[in-house]
């Protein structure tokens, strides 16, 4: 499948990730705090250590290399990024919204907490985010701190993962009496609740190596595309995959009434439709020659992993 380099860069990515999360989440206080209260440190670090695929610090890193960026700055915004992701999915796993019990192997942090515990972890995971691209190792130009915060707080907020989990929610009939959801609908949402935030690695990478507007513009189409596959991805294995080889319950969405492109289009008609936006991810990054492989592995990666 993937190439050993890949796997190679892949891995040496998410082991930087774990190491600078581990200090990122230590009990030591940050300047202006007084105390890390020990119950929520505990369950930030239940979300955010020991698992995951570290998929967005990779992207991250790897579209700042595109342009000669320095990679301790991309890897502590991929971090930051990483740390969004992380309240997501300890919010996404809530008994009021997917009331999940399992996540990357483990008990979801409510289970292995309680439900305001998880909340208020989720809260300071967000907010820490946004702390750490503030931050002056990220980047010696303010501006181009103030670009990432900004593009950040659009890609999780209300245009971004926030307001795409509410639609998300609301195509099950939750709110209101359930209708289908067309084809375009259904890319809306997932462009939203899950495109958003790997497009934000992507275009990330362009603003930390201050790319010229055609660059940065094929490296957000490059976003786009594996941002769209990689929800068709997720939504296959929750299908196909098994809770062992996930990390996390499989067999749900049909259940719950979620709105897929499985749901819409059938398996082949899914993954069709994964092939097509691998193929434009590639196509996406034509520009970039060979310095671009890692990121056309990724694309192929996303579409055929296994969990
Ligand atoms: C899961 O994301 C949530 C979705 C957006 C589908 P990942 O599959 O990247 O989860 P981890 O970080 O590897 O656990
Ligand atoms: C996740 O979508 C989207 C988020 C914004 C966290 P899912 O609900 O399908 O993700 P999993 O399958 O629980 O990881
Ligand atoms: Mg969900
Ligand atoms: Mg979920
Ligand atoms: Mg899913």
């Amino acid at each position: 499948m993937s190439s050993p380099f890949f796997a190679e860069r892949l891995n040496a990515a998410a082991a930087d990730t774990e190491a600078l999360l581990e200090r990122l989440l230590g009990d030591t206080p940050m300047p202006g705090e007084t105390t890390r209260p020990e119950r929520l440190v505990a369950a930030m670090r239940h979300a955010a250590l020991g698992g995951g695929k570290r998929l967005r610090p990779f992207l991250l890193v790897e579209s700042a290399a595109l342009f000669d960026a320095p990679r301790d700055g991309a890897l502590l915004a991929g971090c930051a990024l990483e740390l969004l992701h992380c309240y997501s999915l300890v919010h996404d796993d809530l008994p009021a919204m997917d009331n999940d019990d399992l996540r990357r192997g483990r008990p979801t942090v409510h289970k292995a907490f309680d439900e305001a515990t998880a909340i208020l972890a989720g809260d300071a995971l967000l907010t820490l985010a946004f702390d750490i691209l503030s931050r002056d190792e990220i980047h010696a130009d303010a501006g181009v701190r103030i670009a990432l915060v900004r593009e950040l707080s659009r890609a999780a907020g209300l245009g971004g993962m926030a307001g795409g989990q509410m639609l998300d929610l609301s195509a099950e009939g939750r709110f209101s009496e359930k209708r289908a959801l067309s084809e375009s609908e259904i890319v809306t949402l997932q462009a939203m609740k899950t495109g958003a935030l790997l497009r934000f690695a992507c275009r990330a990478g362009a603003i930390l190596g201050q790319a010229d507007a055609t660059a940065a513009a094929a490296v957000a189409r490059y976003g786009a595309a594996i941002g769209e596959a990689f929800q068709i991805a997720d939504d296959l294995l929750d299908v196909e995959g098994d809770a062992a080889t996930l990390g996390k319950a499989a067999g749900k969405d049909a259940s719950a009434g979620k709105a897929t492109l499985v749901a819409a289009l059938g398996i082949a008609g899914a993954r069709q439709k994964l092939e097509r936006l691998i193929a434009e991810a590639d196509s996406a990054l034509a520009p970039f020659g060979a310095k671009a492989d890692t990121l056309r592995a990724a694309a192929r990666f996303i579409a055929e992993r296994r969990n």
